[in-house]
């Protein structure tokens, strides 16, 4: 569009960008038989060699298996192993891909690199294939359960930079996301617990029905690494591993379709992500991402009961159940009320200068908050005190 003035001209463009992308149940990814590895874009014909970046970890526990697979089908592959954890997601390591892709040549549109492997590596390949060429798809086989239910979800990649989590990334969701649990046999069982802060998270903001597949069976999933159980063997059966899953998944993208860019910051999936960052940050090495965040799922539902918005017998029930994940209720850090204030204030920053606190009405229901006060919180640290010396003390 052109405008013009006695002052000057200017050219104003408008475009828009329909953004569309899949998460796609996979079972038995890796079986020489099952074809949906590689009928990934790109894979078939004479597309040139594909870039498979691997995680540390997967690249120990099955880059045998993911060669097999590839060699069987003659897809020529390229690979490159990042080490997975939060140290490791570095600006670095990015540019790493994309030397990778440099070296191979990688076209823009048809062989998008693969990553396999937990949120780490799957945002600093999200990143970097989102810089390559001002931007190239890439597909995500997400290999922890916090990657496969909330990262393998989001259309966000990143690297920290300067001292802060994700400071450096962008909005780009690769077009495909292939989901196997059996991947998560394998995943130390701290590792489920944290992706399970996260399955508790989406439970109380919106879900009932997997709040109470949790209560019940949340602690067998752990146990059975969300493995079907044998032949002959009692367990939690694998349809309540996949039901677990998918109303995680599906949770996740029913929130984040209508708000993809964050445009509205009154998101309820902001739930236990209030006052966590900062206590995460300071814990660290201590606390993991989903052990903070179910912390201030608690704390938030303690400041909701102390309102009167949520029931007494809710809020045990809540505590009650984080406990059965093996998820701790409070931490020091929790009942330190000038570190809650601050992260507060901090996330009223991000928040552009409103708290817009999402807060439990019920389990699996929420409201927002403006004006939570420092007295409120003042009192919910110390209810966090007595959940803390309530709990035993080895599981302190
Ligand atoms: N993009 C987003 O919107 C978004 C959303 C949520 C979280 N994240 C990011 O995700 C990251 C956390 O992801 P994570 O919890 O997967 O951590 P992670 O990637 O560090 O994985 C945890 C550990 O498990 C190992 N691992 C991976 N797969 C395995 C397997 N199948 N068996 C055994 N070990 C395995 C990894 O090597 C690592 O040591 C954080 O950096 C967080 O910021 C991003
Ligand atoms: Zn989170």
């Amino acid at each position: 569009m052109v405008t013009s003035s006695r002052h000057g001209r200017s050219w104003r463009l408008r475009s828009e960008q329909i953004v569309e992308y899949e998460i796609v149940d996979a079972p038995g990814l890796l079986d020489p038989d099952n074809p949906a590895l590689a009928s990934v874009p790109g894979t078939a014909g004479r597309s040139g060699t594909r870039v498979v970046v691997l995680d540390d970890a997967v690249e120990a526990l099955y880059g045998e298996r993911i060669r097999t697979y590839f060699d069987q089908r003659d897809v020529p592959v390229a690979y490159l192993v990042l080490p997975g954890s939060e140290e490791n997601k570095t600006v670095e390591r990015a540019l790493d891909v994309v030397d990778k892709l440099n070296a191979v040549g990688t076209n823009r549109l048809s062989t998008p690199p693969l990553v396999i492997g937990g949120g780490v590596v799957a945002d600093v390949v999200g990143l970097a294939a989102s810089l390559y060429r001002r931007g190239i798809p890439s597909v995500r086989v997400p290999t922890t359960l916090l990657a496969q239910v909330d990262v393998g979800v989001a259309a966000k990649t990143g690297v920290n930079y300067g001292g802060y989590r994700n400071r450096l990334g962008s909005y780009s969701p690769p077009p495909l996301t292939l989901i196997d649990r059996e991947f998560l046999a394998t995943v130390p069982e701290r590792q489920l617990r944290n992706g399970m802060g996260e399955i508790f998270k989406m439970a109380l903001i919106k879900d009932r029905r997997l709040f109470d597949l949790l209560a019940e069976y949340g602690a067998g999933l752990v146990e059975a690494r969300f493995q079907d159980p044998g032949p002959g063997q009692d367990g939690v059966p694998g349809t309540v591993a996949d039901e677990v899953i998918g109303r995680a998944i599906a949770g996740m993208a029913e929130e984040l379709e209508p708000n993809l860019w964050e445009k509205n910051l009154r998101r309820s999936v902001d739930y236990g992500h209030s006052f966590s960052p900062l206590v995460e940050m300071r814990a660290l090495p201590e606390l993991l991402h989903g052990e903070a965040v179910a912390m201030d799922c608690v704390f938030s539902a303690v400041v909701a009961t102390g309102r009167g918005l949520l029931d007494a017998a809710d809020f045990t029930t809540v505590v009650e159940v984080a406990g059965r994940l093996g998820l701790a209720p409070a931490h020091p850090l929790f009942c330190d009320a000038d570190l809650v204030l601050e992260a507060l204030a901090d996330t009223v920053r991000h928040r552009d200068g409103r708290q817009n606190l999402p807060m439990l009405t019920a389990i699996g229901e929420v409201c927002f908050l403006d004006d939570v006060t420092e007295a409120e919180i003042k009192q919910a640290c110390a209810t966090m005190a007595d959940l803390l010396d309530a709990r035993p003390a080895d599981a302190r």
